[in-house]
């Protein structure tokens, strides 16, 4: 009889449940055990993969099951720290999914159950696992751009997409954090880990400018899409009109980011975009790297007379994150059945984190904030 790897999951929505179905496809010998969920339809789904589930009403039934060894937490952001330290107190090693938590007590509280446990901690940053992102990262390892100067990068969402967010739980702060936080910490960890440093000053400008009921008749001048639904409500999970809504989330927003390197980065979120894109442009002594996640496109330039564009395709069905979720789920697997460690942990977790609520508080207070004081609170030199 070959081993039983047990899996727990507090928050099976479509996030954490498409994970878990890729998983159990890959790896026969992982089980969903247990699931913690208030809604019937996530039970229905994790049903459909795992018939006999144990449906349990908190997370501490779910973490007392002895067959349950790793839990995977999928539920809302304000639950991330109360789900993540229940289950590494009772002994289990977790994977958690980005955001860490909404503010930064919080975050440093998971840390510290890391810490004082010594569990196994999987962060869910995703875009690491992407082709794309690997592709530059061995460019820049490669020394092909010579030191880097300045970077600009974005992360612009197609109108549907935009409008989900406006629609979910997403658009409450209390629920998931800022829009930043919440959707951008990828983008702002992708730069952390390219530029190899961490940020000391931001400066942030951001609002709600397109989600607001005066916009509504933008989605009866685009008409239905060729299936009936309509404009911005074109995701399957999609439950509401989210531009009459209540929301206290913004729609754009852009930023500046100094390094403690010196690198100077810009970036661009906008909420409803004709043109989507996850571009990065980093720019450096001998060459530049421009790269976009939608088209699956890095092109290499060095600086001199007559370089040729280097341009590689890597792959950009942007369903599965280009191509990443496939890599983070033999990740996942391979932290389970082999115990390797994870390559995106709690360290990633908190400086995204930070970077993220510096940004924040640069908009909402309107001034260059000096992140030091984040730092210092996070006990980390920079
Ligand atoms: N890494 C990525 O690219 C990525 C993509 C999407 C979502 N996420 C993250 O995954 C998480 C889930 O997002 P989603 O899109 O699946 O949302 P979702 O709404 O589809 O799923 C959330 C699930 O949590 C459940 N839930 C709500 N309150 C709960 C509670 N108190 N206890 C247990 N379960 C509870 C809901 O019923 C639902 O099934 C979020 O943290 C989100 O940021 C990450």
């Amino acid at each position: 009889m070959p081993q039983r790897f047990g899996i727990g999951v507090i928050g099976y929505g479509y996030r954490v449940g498409g994970l878990v179905s890729q998983l159990m496809a890959l790896c026969r010998e992982i089980e969903l055990v247990s699931v913690c969920d208030p809604s019937p339809d996530s039970i229905a789904s994790a049903r459909a993969v795992a018939p006999s589930v144990e449906v349990c009403t908190t997370p501490e039934e779910l973490t007392r099951n002895p067959r349950v060894g790793w839990v995977l937490i999928g539920s809302p952001n304000s639950f991330h720290r109360e789900h993540a330290t229940i289950a590494m107190r009772a002994g289990r090693h977790v994977f958690c999914e980005k955001p860490l938590a909404t503010n930064l007590a919080d975050c440093l509280a998971i840390r510290d159950v890391v810490r004082e446990t010594g569990k196994s901690f999987f962060f869910g940053l995703v875009l690491r696992y992407a082709p794309l992102y690997t592709r530059i990262r061995q460019l820049l390892d490669a020394n092909s751009i010579g030191e880097i100067i300045s970077v600009d990068f974005n992360e612009t969402l197609g109108f549907n997409h935009g409008g989900y967010i406006h629609q979910d739980w997403r658009r409450h702060r209390a629920a998931a954090g800022t829009h930043m936080l919440e959707k951008c910490c990828h983008d702002i960890d992708i730069v952390n880990w390219m530029v190899g440093s961490r940020a000391t000053h931001v400066a942030s400008f951001g609002g709600l400018r397109y989600f607001i009921p005066a916009n509504r008749t933008i989605a009866d001048e685009i008409g239905p899409s060729p299936t009936g639904r309509r404009a911005f409500q074109d995701w399957p999970q999609t439950k509401g009109d989210p531009f009459t809504l209540d929301k206290d989330i913004v729609d754009h927003q852009v930023a500046i980011i100094e390094y403690a390197s010196g690198v100077r980065a810009s970036f661009h979120t906008n909420c409803a975009a004709a043109i989507p894109e996850r571009r990065l442009l980093l720019l450096g002594t001998h060459g530049a790297i421009r790269a976009d996640l939608h088209t699956g496109t890095v092109e290499l330039q060095k600086i001199g007379w007559d370089e040729p564009r280097v341009i590689y395709k890597v792959t950009s069905t942007l369903a599965d994150h280009a191509g990443a979720d496939a890599q983070l789920v033999v990740a996942l697997a391979d932290w389970i059945i082999r115990s390797a460690p994870p390559r995106t942990g709690i360290d990633h977790a908190i400086d995204s984190a930070v970077t993220c609520f510096g940004i924040d508080a640069a908009l909402d207070e309107r001034r260059v904030v000096d992140l030091q004081t984040l730092w210092n609170q996070a006990g980390i030199r920079h």
